[in-house]
């Protein structure tokens, strides 16, 4: 392990990319002192410039150096969830480049609590900013053969760290002052947010609604796999019925939409396939993106995925809207 933590280290001292375990997905992940390397994760992800990067560290202090505003809810947010899969948008500091922020004022902040993450950044004794590793507006990866799958042409060495353990990306918290924000569901739930600041006694107040000017990195589609996907909300649609509804709808389907190249049969639909995940939504989103690539390389052409009535049952509810959240803008089709 040593051996390739110090590979990486002297990769990312070139200024070139490195793939990274997390517990959430693999990152693409360059130093953020070095301009040549963030615009290499940019072009090797082929990502447009307007959407930012989370930087990643492996200290409170290292956090604390990059924000102007390391106030009382990152710090009790950080003593609760760090290392962890929750990121802080806070106001940046003058060490995290425009370019990491894409001109924003704001920086998203995370410790991972992957053990070769961690070892990474103090090996390297400088934060890495890092996106997911797959290319704009596909499937993120959740293990080193996705990343290298992704970039063979580009031919990124990735520190094998397994499979990663959460499986979709970070909860997403912006703090402004007192006011919090989820840009982005995932493991850590708002609630539990909540209650954390709530029982620390610390002042604040949810705002739903953020600015797309602040929040960029929301489009339409996204984590998109190599073939279409079909989420299907009504009830008692035959296999047929599905293919025949499918084939007509997305042949109609524009191309690319915002920036994002939308996966549209080539042929008619020969072989559909159904995407099946864990009743328990922990595991359903751990399993989420490998399973999306698993279908897609099995020969189907067509995936779908039924919504059940175990989706929607009120106790575990929440848990389960950062899964519906990708596979909504993972499919090309709701029907
Ligand atoms: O779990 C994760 O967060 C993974 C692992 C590698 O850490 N990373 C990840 O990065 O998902 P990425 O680039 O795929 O998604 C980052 C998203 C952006 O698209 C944007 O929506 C949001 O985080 N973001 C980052 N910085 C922001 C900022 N300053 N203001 C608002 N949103 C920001
Ligand atoms: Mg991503």
């Amino acid at each position: 392990m040593k051996a390739d933590i110090l590979k990486a280290k002297s990769i990312l001292d070139d200024a070139r990319v490195v793939g990274m375990p997390t517990e959430t997905v693999y990152g693409l992940a360059a130093r953020i002192d070095m301009p040549l390397g963030i615009e290499r994760i940019f072009t090797t992800k082929e990502r447009p410039f307007f959407d930012p990067l989370i930087v990643h560290v492996s200290s409170i202090e290292q956090a604390q150096s990059l924000t102007t505003a390391w106030g009382d809810i990152p710090e009790v947010l950080a003593k609760k969830f760090w290392p962890g899969p929750l990121t802080l948008v806070l106001p940046k500091s003058a060490k995290v480049s425009s370019m990491i922020t894409s001109g924003l004022e704001s920086v998203g902040l995370r410790m991972p609590s992957h053990p070769m993450a961690l070892a990474l950044i103090q090996e390297v004794g400088v934060p890495l900013a890092a996106p997911s590793a797959n290319k704009f507006g596909r499937t993120s990866p959740t293990s080193a053969e996705h990343v290298s799958a992704e970039f063979v042409k580009e031919n990124v060495f990735v520190l094998d760290g397994g499979e990663c353990q959460v499986g979709i990306e970070s909860t997403v918290l912006m703090v402004k002052g007192a006011q919090i924000s989820v840009l982005r569901k995932g493991h850590v739930l708002r609630s539990e947010i909540e209650d954390v600041l709530e029982s620390s006694g610390v002042t604040f107040e949810y705002v739903e609604a953020v600015s797309k000017k602040e929040s960029p990195g929301h489009m339409k589609h996204h984590y998109m796999p190599a073939i279409p996907l079909v989420l299907i909300r009504t009830d008692s649609l035959s296999k047929e019925e599905i293919i025949a509804k499918a084939e007509a709808a997305l042949t109609a389907m524009p191309d690319v939409v915002e920036d994002v190249k939308i996966t549209k049969p080539t042929q008619g639909i020969k072989k559909a396939a159904e995407l099946v995940l864990s009743k328990d939504p922990v595991i359903a989103s751990r399993e989420l993106y490998s399973e999306m690539r698993r279908m897609a390389e099995s020969g189907a052409d067509l995936l779908y995925f039924k919504v059940h009535a175990h989706h929607s049952a009120v106790s575990e509810k929440e848990r389960w809207e950062g899964l519906f959240d990708r596979l909504q803008k993972a499919a090309s089709l709701i029907i």
